[in-house]
């Protein structure tokens, strides 16, 4: 079953980094690695991080795309091919994006209702303390942006690989990075007095940023933060939920899987230092504050905030601005989601892409839905294994990020690591006679660092490690 000819897929190298690299940046380089480096110590989070993704990131990566180009399989019946008795795991992951699925055009829907509140010049209106929790709890409003997302999203993956997915990136992913460069640009030469009297710059919020701050800190806390950066760098890479064994499977053998994969990773880590420079520092000049204790609501309730500030006519241009970037990093995240799912169905029912895709979007306008519901009719407070509190929304998010995708990885290292050996990895990553420069290292991690730390961060996550360590 192996050495598959890819199915229909990507033209060629550039198409395939910048697909994958819209499915890895997404609301997580936005809001939640900003949030994250401001909690965790600025600098130190950023070099833990980095560290990580050159070993962790590479590993796990390197090994999605390779299980993808090698058995041209989604992962369903990937697994099941490789070896004899592992479908089940190709069964799990496929659950990671059936869930995700189920909110993440929640929330794009939430991202162009900002949008649209900056078109209508609701620039002061979006400022307001009850402005997003208004919205969300509304019955009819939020359901309506959610389905013109899902709209959007079933319409690039109806297209198809080449034309859909790859055409879609080619054109969003750079106009991405514009944007992206040009707040970072806007928010670094800030500089404003506060009610205080004092005026603080964005230079100043650089250093904030960048430099590694150790107060009160623990043996305890430096591991919180290397599970903080762990389990980001899983949700930021796509990796270890079947998205990119999905699009590994649509790139031809003449790709250098070990050059693209770098080139992924440079683009999303470089999207994720790129969105903390740019909120950072603007939050700083206009607050004072680092932005740590924002947490989840600080896209959607802090920046509109700072964009206040700003005045009417840079605060519009601006919020305007971030909210159509952060709309193009959740589309090509989104688009990633459904076409596993599609590409995953066409497989296991052997049915044609249009129809699947169409079937698969009314299936998850229904989903959807419910999760908005969560907010007003559906309204609950569970707690979560971890101790948190959870809407609808929350329960998915937590059963897929924080359950399902360390437990995959886990498994997936330890069947690649020792059942199947690395070098079925290997090999895939060295067709053509590439050069494979980590492959020691890659060895290394895949059989021995890579599972006990997905077991430590496993248990963490689903709060069983406050059982043994107290
Ligand atoms: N990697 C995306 C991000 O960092 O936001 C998130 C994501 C995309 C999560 C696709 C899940 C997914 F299926």
């Amino acid at each position: 079953m192996e050495n598959k000819s890819p199915k229909s897929g990507f033209s060629g190298s550039i198409g395939f980094v910048l697909a994958a690299a819209g499915s890895a940046v997404g609301l997580g380089n936005i809001w939640r690695f900003p949030y994250l480096a401001a909690k965790d110590g600025g600098g130190l989070f950023l070099v833990v991080y980095l560290l990580l993704v050159l070993t962790f990131g590479n590993t796990l990566l390197t090994t999605d795309i390779a299980v993808g180009r090698r058995t041209g399989k989604s992962s369903v019946k990937a697994y099941g091919d490789m070896k004899k008795g592992w479908g089940f795991l190709g069964y799990l992951t496929f659950f990671v994006p059936l869930l995700i699925m189920t909110y993440y055009a929640v929330i794009g829907g939430w991202v162009l209702k900002y949008i649209v509140a900056y078109i209508t010049g609701q620039w002061e209106a979006a400022a307001t303390d009850t402005y997003f929790t208004g919205f969300i709890t509304q019955e009819a409003a939020p359901i309506i942006f959610m389905l013109v997302f899902l709209a959007v999203t079933v319409f690039v993956v109806y297209n198809g690989v080449e034309k859909g997915i790859e055409r879609f990136s080619k054109f969003v992913m750079p106009a991405l990075l514009v944007i992206v460069v040009g707040i970072v640009i806007y928010s670094l030469t800030l500089s404003h007095e506060g009610a205080d009297g004092v005026t603080r710059t964005g230079l100043q919020g650089l250093k904030v940023y960048l430099i590694p701050d150790f107060t009160g800190m623990t043996a305890g806390k430096f591991l919180n933060v290397l599970l903080d950066a762990m389990s980001q760098l899983f949700f930021s890479l796509s990796v270890s939920m079947g998205i990119m064994i999905t699009y590994g499977s649509y790139v031809k053998k003449e790709v250098n899987l070990n050059k693209s994969v770098a080139q992924i990773e440079v683009f999303d880590t470089g999207v994720a230092f790129l969105a903390g420079m740019m909120i950072i520092p603007s939050i700083f000049a206009f607050t004072g504050t680092s932005g740590a204790g924002a947490g989840p609501g600080l896209i959607f309730v802090s920046l509109p905030k700072v964009f206040a500030q700003m005045g009417p006519v840079a605060g519009t241009i601006i919020g305007l601005l971030f909210f159509v970037m952060v709309a193009f990093a959740a589309l090509t995240s989104c688009v990633s989601v459904l076409e596993t799912l599609v590409d995953n169905f066409m497989e296991i029912r052997g049915s044609k892409r249009q129809p699947t895709t169409l079937v698969l979007g009314v299936i998850y306008a229904i989903a959807d839905i419910a999760i908005c519901l969560g907010y007003n009719v559906l309204y609950g407070e569970w707690t979560l294994p971890n101790g948190g509190t959870a809407q609808l929304l929350d329960i998915a998010d937590y059963i897929s990020n924080s359950f399902l995708m360390p437990l995959v990885s886990l498994l997936s290292t330890i069947l690649i690591g020792w059942i199947v050996t690395p070098k079925w990895v290997t090999d895939e990553i060295e067709t053509g006679g590439v050069v494979f420069g980590r492959k020691k290292l890659y060895n290394i991690m895949i059989k021995f660092v890579c599972p006990i730390m997905m077991l430590i961060l496993f248990l963490q996550s689903t709060g069983l490690l406050s059982l043994f360590i107290k």
